[in-house]
């Protein structure tokens, strides 16, 4: 992992400045800055795991967190690296009911939302989780408003995530590339190992929780059964892959090729996904990729969102087959209306 060739997260960044005689560096560090917070909470996820397994030997005041311990850590620890790198005016996190705001003195120029840690359920089972992030410029050079963090996810100048999974990896978009770097855990370094990420026009891999049929509008079985009768007798085609934490089941779609449904649920009538921190920024990203997201009637980078913890319906992957779960709302609406 190693030799002058391979490219580290940093260097990306700052290459990528350059094409912008105007920028202000202002972005650049404050992706730097998310490379860090990532690297910090990788390894406190990485601890809780040993933790779990030798929790006996009385390492366990600090370190044996439950998992609302390590969603706290995480979220402690986006937010005071993104206070204290100058480079952000307001954030807006999963875990804090109110938008943040950062003292005037300390004030930049952009403003971040996040899911400080996706998939929490996960993190007792060792399964993969992320933090996913999405950036905006601030719309009023001396104050926070409303419209800085409740605005549509097309807004979005840059968004991310890092998934800590068999290894970490950051993936981010400026909105012209989505570029994914792994994490060297012997150097600390984030090296770029998949330039120009493409979403693949085929659909490898459905992804949704099955157990939630009983509740799906009418159009999602037969949509799902449409592209599990792609698969022959003699070839398979494609498969079912639900992790459960979307972040992780979004990653391995965007590298081979799948859509996730996360439909609305006629126990809550509404979906389960967070409009502002979830669904936009992993919307963006496919978009970038050349896939899609919906929200089965329009696009999720047009949804007008009304406040900072909204739900939505996503559908996000494969361009043609989220396409596809369109057309299979519009036709349920009618044969309905
Ligand atoms: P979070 O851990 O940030 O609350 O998000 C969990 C989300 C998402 O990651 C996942 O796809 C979904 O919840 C799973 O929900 P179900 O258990 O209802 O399928
Ligand atoms: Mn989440
Ligand atoms: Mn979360």
């Amino acid at each position: 992992m190693s030799g002058p060739q391979i490219i580290t997260l940093t260097q990306h960044i700052l290459r990528r400045q350059r094409q912008h005689p105007s920028a202000t560096g202002q972005l650049s560090a404050l992706l730097t800055q998310v490379g860090v917070a990532g690297k910090m909470i990788q390894a406190q996820v990485r601890r809780a795991g040993l933790i779990e397994v030798w929790g006996a030997t009385g390492e366990t005041n600090v370190q044996g967190e439950t998992v609302q311990k390590l969603d706290r850590i995480a979220n402690d620890t986006f937010i005071d690296m993104l206070r204290r790198s100058a480079c952000v005016a307001a954030m807006a996190s999963e875990e804090e009911h109110e938008v943040i705001e950062v003292p005037r003195e300390m004030a930049g120029d952009y403003v971040v939302v996040f899911d400080p840690l996706d998939g929490s359920s996960n993190i007792d089972v060792n399964v993969s989780i992320g933090t996913i992030f999405g950036i905006y410029r601030r719309c009023h050079p001396d104050d926070i408003l409303r419209r800085d963090v409740i605005r549509p996810g097309h807004q979005q100048i840059a968004a991310g995530y890092i998934v800590y999974g068999s290894s970490t990896m950051l993936v981010y978009t400026d909105g012209v590339t989505v570029d994914g770097f792994t994490l060297d855990p012997s150097s600390g370094e984030y090296f770029l190992t998949r330039p120009n990420m493409r979403m693949p026009d085929k659909t490898r891999v459905i992804s949704i929780n099955e157990c939630n049929e009983p509740y799906w509008p009418a159009w999602v079985a037969p949509y799902c059964d449409a592209i599990k009768s792609r698969n022959d007798a003699d070839k398979r085609r494609v498969s079912a892959r639900h992790i459960g934490s979307l972040v992780a089941d979004f990653h391995r779609n965007l590298i081979s090729g799948g859509v996730f449904l996360y439909p609305i649920d006629a126990r809550t009538r509404r979906g389960k996904l967070r409009v502002i921190y979830e669904c936009n920024p992993l919307a963006f990203i496919a978009e970038t990729a050349g896939g899609a997201a919906s929200t089965g009637e329009g696009r999720m980078l047009d949804l007008e969102p009304q406040s900072l913890h909204d739900r939505a319906a996503l559908i996000i992957g494969t361009k043609s087959d989220v396409e596809l779960a369109e057309t299979f709302v519009r036709r349920y609406a009618q044969e309905g209306a």
